[in-house]
């Protein structure tokens, strides 16, 4: 299948987010879809699927031109989409969401259930991935239900796929799980679009690459015939410089102290330190239990033992409430669920959590609230129509950043970070570096648990690896290596 799509425009209201696209897909290849948070990514897809119906341009398969009526008719003709925001019901089973609206069943009317798991099976195997199919849905890793996705897409027989960040929950093994996938399809002519943030990826799977900026094409390019550099000024249009900021700070004194941390069975015995104005990084496979320990940390889930102290004093966490009132912050991993409230508006998204320092809410007040929200969101460059406007009206990237700037703004004395910069753009992701940079420089400590390693190693000042549960080793930064931390994350001396 061939796909060319051709000067397409899309507007919601008075929001001009797509200019005049040009985007084509040949037969078997793998074709990037790169560009800064907000340029239209994902929009273009939806078009393309019938999700939103586009203002202008035309769309060709195989050479005729063609509106698919919604998705589930594109589905049909062959294209598949699997979304940047997941889409599984969480009190159904995995087998229940493979197979939504499409049970099998057998001769007298009834749903399957074996014919149905033996074909799941099949699939799992074929792509080398165990999933819990009897396990309900939501209590299984955010991993697991991308890879649920993925492997409901991988039924359709699509013939042309769309991935929109499809490896951002994903652990290291079931990317590369992924990637032979995609090899494999791309071998049987099946096209795949990849959106991805992460160049590398890109790069090493990619036939293709098209970069989009503010609403236009850019340029498309075998990816042999571009670079890194290259590819990060035409999305961002300007040299990025260094990638990682230099740290100024120095780190001194014991600020917050973990002892003995417990929870079993997901992690035992964690004990660390963390200076004052330090960005201790936190490495590890994931599910190696760094995101439980911040939960236990800031009071979301319970603790069985263990000791925090900040400057000497016990803390007693119980709840986040604790928490927040003792100065921490956290950046969750997963926005949906405690990032951000999506239906509100992203200037009370910002000022929410800090109301209290803008209370009482008189005239000035409210100014200060407004110029600071401002501030931030366009330093953070968010990209927004309006501030009014509800956080669910941005894009996936975007409403991260206002997480990020809603912690800012409460100005916590130590701030948890749990992937921080997962599905941002570059120009975004060194604003967000500086950003700790200048936190830290106020006194600030930051915790930053991360599984890209080349920020890890760039931004923390040292690292607490984790290998199942356990602290493996603390690496300062001088001594820090690539193959260091990886050695420690798999459970090597
Ligand atoms: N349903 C919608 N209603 C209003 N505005 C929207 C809607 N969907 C997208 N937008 C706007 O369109 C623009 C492009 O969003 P899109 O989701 O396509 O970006 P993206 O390139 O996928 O970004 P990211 O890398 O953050 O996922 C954004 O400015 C967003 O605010
Ligand atoms: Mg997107």
């Amino acid at each position: 299948m061939k796909i060319e799509m051709k000067g397409i425009h899309k507007a919601f209201g008075s929001n001009k987010v797509l200019e005049g696209v040009d985007f084509d897909l040949k037969q078997g290849e793998i074709h990037a879809l790169m560009g800064e948070n907000g340029a239209g990514k994902s929009t273009l897809m939806n078009i393309l699927t019938s999700i939103h119906k586009k203002d202008a341009g035309t769309i060709t398969v195989d050479g005729e031109e063609k509106e698919f009526l919604n998705a589930k008719d594109a589905e049909d003709n062959g294209i598949t989409f699997i979304h940047q925001e997941l889409n599984i019901w969480p009190n159904l089973t995995i087998l229940e969401n493979l197979f939504l609206d499409k049970e099998i069943k057998n001769k007298f009317g009834f749903i399957d259930r074996k014919a149905m798991e033996k074909i799941a099976r099949e699939k799992c195997n074929e792509v080398g991935i165990d999933l819990p199919l009897k396990r309900v849905a939501g209590s299984c890793s955010v991993g697991q239900q991308q890879m649920t996705e993925i492997i409901r897409a991988l039924m359709t027989d699509a013939k042309v796929l769309i991935m929109d960040e499809p490896t951002a929950a994903l652990t290291e093994r079931e990317t590369e799980k992924l990637f032979e996938v995609m090899k494999k399809l791309r071998e049987s002519n099946t096209a795949i679009v990849y959106i991805s943030h992460r160049m590398e990826e890109v790069f090493a799977m990619c036939d293709r690459i098209t970069v989009m900026r503010d609403g236009i094409s850019v340029s498309t390019r075998p990816i042999s015939e571009t670079n890194y550099d290259t590819v990060v000024k035409e999305m961002v249009g300007r040299e990025l410089g260094s990638y990682y900021p230099d740290r100024t700070t120095v780190p001194e004194g014991t600020f917050l102290e973990v002892r003995g941390l417990t929870h079993k069975p997901f992690f035992e015995d964690v004990s660390f330190e963390l200076k004052k104005g330090e960005i201790l990084g936190v490495a590890g496979l994931m599910g190696a239990g760094r995101t439980e320990i911040m939960r236990s940390i800031f009071g979301i889930d319970k603790k069985d033992s263990g000791k925090i102290f900040m400057e000497d004093r016990e803390l007693h966490i119980d709840k986040p409430g604790d928490a927040i009132k003792d100065g921490l912050g956290i950046i969750t991993e997963d926005r949906k669920d405690e990032g951000v409230i999506l239906d509100f508006s992203i200037h009370d998204n910002i000022s929410l959590p800090s109301i209290d320092s803008f209370a009482p809410k008189t005239f000035i007040r409210a100014k200060e609230e407004k110029d600071f929200t401002m501030m931030m969101a366009e330093r953070l460059r968010v990209k927004m129509a309006s501030i009014n406007n509800p956080v669910s009206s941005l894009s996936g990237g975007n409403q991260q950043k206002v997480v990020i700037a809603k912690w800012v703004g409460v100005g916590p004395k130590v701030m948890i970070m749990d992937e921080p910069t997962r599905g941002i753009d570059v120009g975004a992701k060194r604003e967000i570096y500086e950003l700790m940079n200048e936190l830290t420089e106020r006194g600030v400590s930051i915790i930053m648990v991360s599984s890209d390693l080349p920020e890890v190693l760039g931004m923390s000042d040292r690292i607490m690896v984790i290998h199942e549960g356990r602290v493996s080793g603390i690496i300062n930064k001088k001594d820090a290596t690539q193959e260091l931390v990886m050695r420690y994350a798999t459970g090597g001396k």
